[in-house]
């Protein structure tokens, strides 16, 4: 299917030909009808330059009902069979001197990227929300388009959706037309991005703002919870500038979805998409607004070419992360956030095996979901490269050289080939020093990973060990303990526990009222590891509201991996699985699948 001598595939997960017209500007007409579950689209794609012949597009679950070329004349078009991961290819015959061609078309109530929640899925209970997740490679399942991240556009788009609710897209907002019973919403895209951040949500919003460039939408009944959380986002916006230049797209708005949002967050351009887990209660789980944040910088300046290089995405973000928490926080902070990594990072591992090839940083993903190859590998293996490089090159002589990265591919995307060139070039020797080819080709993580020294990490772990023995920490002691020390403190404790240590462990920390989502579901995953039923109403609860995979993953693993609550596993998801996202629903059933019924 994917061989032809004239065909220039630049990535393995999409149709996107490059020797053929490329996509430089959409216009986007969205009707969101939520009835029907589904967008009637109109989407204009403006050449880079007047072409003619064939031009491929992706799509997936999407009909088209009429392509028309610039003067209006009908552009034949032919939709090739469906590929399980790509969708179908959709080959325009573009008439020579095509400058822009309008595609009809509507999409599935089963597309992927899009989740349609009903009334009862949002906090406030009264009106349906839509919002959608486009990386790695679902925008196709909203937009026919070139969906690959080689390619970037810049874009316009006026959504219509039924009144009160409001719209917000990964763009600049730039006005409302009040309809019947409709409001249009106008939106511009100055700056080109891949179509991995196009974004789209829909539903009761309200905004308040944060700092002059910054604010925060929620639906009403959370707006204050998340102003309050997020309040110092300006001041990291301040600190990321400081380490990486300047912010370079105008403003910095988030957006908190209701809970079945399937990450932590999405670094949609001028608005990152978080969970509402967050809302801790007491600003302990900021970083990963700190995360997103330095995606503006790693990620959505420089992008990865294609899923084959995500390492190059994850891997400095969660770097640039931790150099914005040092910032704040101090080097201690960021210390503990290695620390905390560790885990994820071996369970990764662990799951994939140790010898397998999606535990390298460059993978080879023909035939492979991206979906299927997410992992903590990318993040936490590739910032450790990063820091390795750090190391070996000097703080400052590796911040010149980030300097020098972000301006020489600022709005590009990349390989991992090109970074190693430029490495090479700025750095001399720095990869071969650190063996970067064992990092990047190699399974597993190299014995050269770096170590991170913290008298407080390693009392943690110390304390930690002692529990078997009777070693307990006193309630003093855990009273003035940070988020953080108390999650690295339970990430080292025995996965099982005997019922009265549970009860111990419960009452010393107070962990089931925990706000802390990261706290909450370290807890609940030993007390499901420990069979421990006083937990399980908490744990039905979280599993029943909360879509975030990082927290389903460990509690249905940990539910499934004993007989005796492997039945309970399987109820909990069978009740629960019609209101969470495809994607979630589909990793949930992979882990139950794993273990006998
Ligand atoms: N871009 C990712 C989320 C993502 C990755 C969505 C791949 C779809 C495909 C986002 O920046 C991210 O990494 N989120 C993390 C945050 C954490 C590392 C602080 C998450 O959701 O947990
Ligand atoms: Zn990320």
């Amino acid at each position: 299917m994917r061989k032809g001598t004239s065909m220039a595939l630049v990535d393995p997960h999409s149709y996107a030909d490059d020797t053929q017209p490329v996509t430089k500007h959409l216009r986007l007409h969205l009707a969101v009808d939520f009835e029907r579950k589904r967008i009637d689209g109109r989407a204009v794609l403006e050449l880079a330059a007047p072409a003619g012949g064939p031009m491929d597009l992706d799509t997936k679950g999407i009909t088209i009902s009429a392509v028309t070329a610039s003067g209006g004349g009908e552009v034949l078009f032919d939709l090739g069979p469906e590929d399980p991961i790509l969708g179908r290819r959709l080959r325009l015959k573009l008439p020579p001197g095509t400058k822009e061609v309008l595609l009809r078309y509507h999409t599935s109530p089963e597309a992927i990227g899009l989740q349609w929640l009903a009334p009862e899925q949002t906090e406030g209970k009264r009106h349906p929300f839509l919002f959608s997740q486009c990386q790695a490679i679902h925008a196709r399942t909203m937009v026919p388009c070139q969906d690959t991240a080689r390619f970037r556009v810049t874009y316009h788009a006026e959504v219509t959706v039924p009144a009160p609710l409001s719209a917000v897209m990964s763009a600049g907002p730039s006005g409302v037309i009040e309809g019947k019973g409709t409001r249009t919403f106008l939106f511009d895209m100055p700056q080109p991005i891949p179509t991995y951040l196009l974004a789209l949500a829909v539903g009761e919003l309200e905004s308040r703002d944060l700092s002059p460039r910054a604010r925060v939408w929620a639906e009403p009944a959370t707006a204050e919870k998340a102003a309050w959380e997020f309040a110092g986002v300006e001041e990291m916006i301040v600190k990321a500038e400081g380490l990486f230049g300047p912010y370079d797209w105008d403003r910095y708005d988030m957006l908190v979805l209701p809970p079945s949002f399937p990450y932590g967050g999405m670094e949609n351009p001028r608005m990152t998409f978080l969970t509402p887990t967050l809302l801790a209660g007491d600003r302990s789980l900021v970083d990963v607004v700190a995360h997103e944040l330095a995606h503006s910088w790693t990620g959505n300046l420089v992008t990865n070419a294609t899923s084959e290089h995500f390492w190059l995405n994850e891997g400095f973000t969660v770097w640039a992360e931790r150099r914005i928490l040092e910032a704040i926080h101090g080097e201690e902070a960021a210390v503990l956030g290695w620390a905390i990594g560790e885990k994820a990072l071996a369970e990764s591992i662990a799951r994939f095996g140790e010898g397998s090839p999606l535990t390298k940083l460059r993978t080879h993903l023909q035939g492979v979901d991206p979906d299927d190859a997410f992992s903590s590998v990318p993040y936490e293996k590739g910032a450790r490269l990063v820091v390795l490089l750090e190391r070996t090159a000097g703080r400052a002589a590796w911040d010149a050289f980030l300097a020098e990265y972000m301006k020489r591919f600022r709005f590009q995307s990349i390989t991992t080939e090109e970074f190693l060139a430029f490495l090479e070039e700025k750095l001399p020797g720095a990869a071969a020093t650190v063996n970067a080819d064992a990092w990047l080709h190699e399974p597993g993580l190299p014995a050269n990973a770096p170590v991170f020294r913290s008298e407080r990490a390693e009392a943690l772990a110390a304390l930690a060990a002692g529990w078997p023995n009777g070693v307990r920490p006193t309630s003093e002691q855990v009273g003035s303990w940070s988020a953080s020390e108390t999650l690295l403190y339970l990430q080292k404790l025995p996965r099982s526990l005997p019922a009265e240590e549970c009860a111990a462990l419960d009452a010393a920390f107070g962990l089931s009222g925990k706000g802390n989502y990261e706290l909450l579901v370290e807890w609940l995953t030993i007390a499901a590891g420990s069979d421990y039923e006083p937990a399980f109403p908490k744990i039905r609860e979280v599993l029943a509201r909360v879509g975030r995979m990082k927290y389903l993953r460990p509690l249905y693993g940990a539910l499934a991996a004993t007989e005796r609550t492997r039945s309970l596993a399987r109820e909990i998801f069978a009740a629960a699985s019609p209101t969470y996202h495809a994607l979630s629903r589909r990793v949930v059933a992979g882990v139950i699948e794993k273990y006998p019924a």
